[in-house]
């Protein structure tokens, strides 16, 4: 044993956490890891886990893994849940007040939607309530942004995803991508989306229903907006009507997100508009 001369007190092999990774930092071992184990020690200093409850915990991460697959990432939604996902898209586009702001992507976006002309039907079974989206694309300073790329994507009216549901839904039902004119509107036709609750059936879930967290996710529509110059906007549009828009499970509900779907005579419609932030370097050319 080794004794540090200074105070007295037995140097623990644990001590030299830092010495031992802290100089690998960025080579063969990812920063954040080894942030992650040191603030991983400190959290077993201060729980004090017996050996049994760390088994139970290490049992725990296998099964998020083993749930996991190419459609189906437990990993995210755990994540997601524990509002990480969240957190991390408020860091990283920390955006002035009247810009759009990020959300969590989710598990359910396909970078390969169709592209189509303005004014297509993304509904492909003709199956939900009709809904017209009209939108718009501007900076900061009100100006549109022509030739920007929307994709949209969103859940049927029972709450599914299309890739969550292959044999029942058309490929890329539901889904769009649009580019915007010269004045930065865009319009698409499709349904009224529909709430849906988190995957319940796996371990996030399972931890979910015994703590009584809530589940349901408020209906909402999905975009991903890009243009030359510009941040990506990932984001959603929620509907104002909807009960659970208080206990978002992916703590993605923002006020400025939240619009009035107006419902008439067997159409529906939606305004809205996406504001975009130019990137650094384009501002300092
Ligand atoms: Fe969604």
């Amino acid at each position: 044993m080794t004794i540090d001369a200074a105070s007295g007190r037995a140097i623990s092999s644990l001590d030299r956490l830092d010495s031992r990774f802290g100089d690998r930092a960025g080579e063969a071992l990812p920063s954040t890891l080894i942030a992650f184990a040191a603030h991983l020690h400190a959290l077993v200093r201060e729980l004090q886990p017996s050996r049994e409850e760390w088994r139970g915990f290490i049992a725990l991460l296998k099964d998020i893994g083993e749930y996991s697959h190419d459609r189906r990432d437990e990993w995210m939604l755990i994540s997601d849940l524990l509002g990480i996902s969240a957190l991390v898209e408020e860091m990283n586009a920390c955006r002035p007040a009247g810009a759009t702001p990020n959300t969590p992507r989710g598990p359910f976006f396909r970078a390969d939607a169709p592209m189509l002309p303005l004014g297509s039907d993304i509904c492909l079974d003709g199956k939900g309530e009709p809904l017209t989206v009209r939108g718009r694309v501007l900076d900061l300073h009100g100006k549109p942004v022509a030739g920007a790329e929307i994709i949209t994507w969103q859940a049927n009216a029972q709450g599914f995803y299309e890739n969550q549901q292959p044999d029942d839904q058309p490929e890329f039902n539901l889904r769009g991508r649009f580019v915007t004119d010269e004045a930065g509107h865009f319009q698409y036709r499709t349904i009224m989306p529909s709430g849906y609750p988190v995957p319940l059936d796996g371990p996030a879930g399972e931890l979910m229903k015994r703590a009584g967290l809530p589940s349901r996710r408020p209906a909402h529509l999905q975009f991903h907006v890009s243009a030359d110059g510009f941040e990506t906007i990932t984001t959603h549009i929620f509907d104002a009507d909807d009960p659970h828009l208080a206990n978002d499970p992916l703590f993605a509900v923002k006020p400025e997100l939240v619009k009035s779907f107006t419902h008439g005579e067997g159409q529906c419609e939606l305004d809205c508009t996406f504001v975009m932030v130019r990137t650094l370097e384009e501002i300092s050319r």
